[in-house]
């Protein structure tokens, strides 16, 4: 990326056509554009070179992979993700210290290595889940923070978590590292099924580097325009 744009899209379609027709319209717009697990598994690791193919080289991607297993088949599972030559790739936290040692030390052996970010904890989990069903008895902001610092130890990049605990997690973790907010939705837009949502400037106020949006840019009419008022937001905030 050249100018800083916080906006990393989701594309949460299921086909090549609808992904590339939201990257062709929105790439002067906004920062990357996020292919997740639905877009992935509908369309296949030809989903990257496809996009390249219809939008140019120099559009920034992020495989929200979420990889979860043990140290040496996450490394290699980014190992053959560096061959699509994404701006950035995840793994889970609780996959713990040696297995995201294991997925940055992968990443750096590309020739140009995606920025590795570690999700924390997801935001569908709440306190009742955490300690109840999962066994931890930290309150979500602590287990945030704490699997934020064990991330950051291990050499990973950022996190994702929710605006939520992203000031928690810029005080714990320093100016330099990358907090990946989504569940933002701009002034008066649908909350659609997120509950614990802020603006976009909101969230870049609490310490936020990048924000992934879906619906409040893909399903507006004029999903470019969405992108822009968006950006306005943030910037007059
Ligand atoms: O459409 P919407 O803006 O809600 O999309 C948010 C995107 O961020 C989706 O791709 C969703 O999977 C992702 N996400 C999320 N909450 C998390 C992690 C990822 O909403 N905790």
């Amino acid at each position: 990326m050249t100018d800083y744009n916080p906006i990393i899209v989701a594309l949460d379609v299921s086909s090549i056509d609808e992904a590339v027709s939201l990257v062709s319209a929105l790439k002067p717009h906004v920062g990357a554009f996020k292919v997740g697990l639905e877009l992935f598994n509908a369309v296949g690791t030809g989903i990257f070179q496809a996009v390249r193919d219809q939008v140019g080289d120099d559009v920034s991607i992020f495989y929200d992979a979420k990889f979860h297993d043990i140290p040496n088949t996450v490394a290699g599972a980014i190992r053959a993700a560096n061959q699509h030559n994404v701006w950035m790739v995840n793994v889970h936290a609780t996959g713990g210290l040696a297995m995201m040692k294991a997925a940055v030390a992968a990443a750096h052996e590309a020739a140009a290595p995606p920025l590795v970010i570690a999700v924390t904890v997801l935001t569908s989990i709440d306190e009742n889940v955490l300690n109840g069903e999962l066994g931890v008895s930290r309150t979500p902001e602590q287990q945030v923070v704490a699997l934020a610092k064990l991330a950051q130890q291990a050499g990973c990049d950022g996190v994702v978590a929710s605006p939520r605990e992203t000031a928690a997690i810029r005080a714990a973790c320093g100016p330099d590292f990358l907090i990946i907010t989504p569940g933002v939705r701009p002034t008066g837009a649908s909350l659609d099924d997120q509950k614990r949502v802020m603006t976009p400037s909101e969230a870049i106020k609490q310490g936020a580097s990048y924000l992934v949006v879906g619906r409040p840019i893909t399903a507006a009419t004029d999903p470019a325009a969405a992108a822009v008022a968006i950006l306005a937001e943030i910037q007059a905030g």
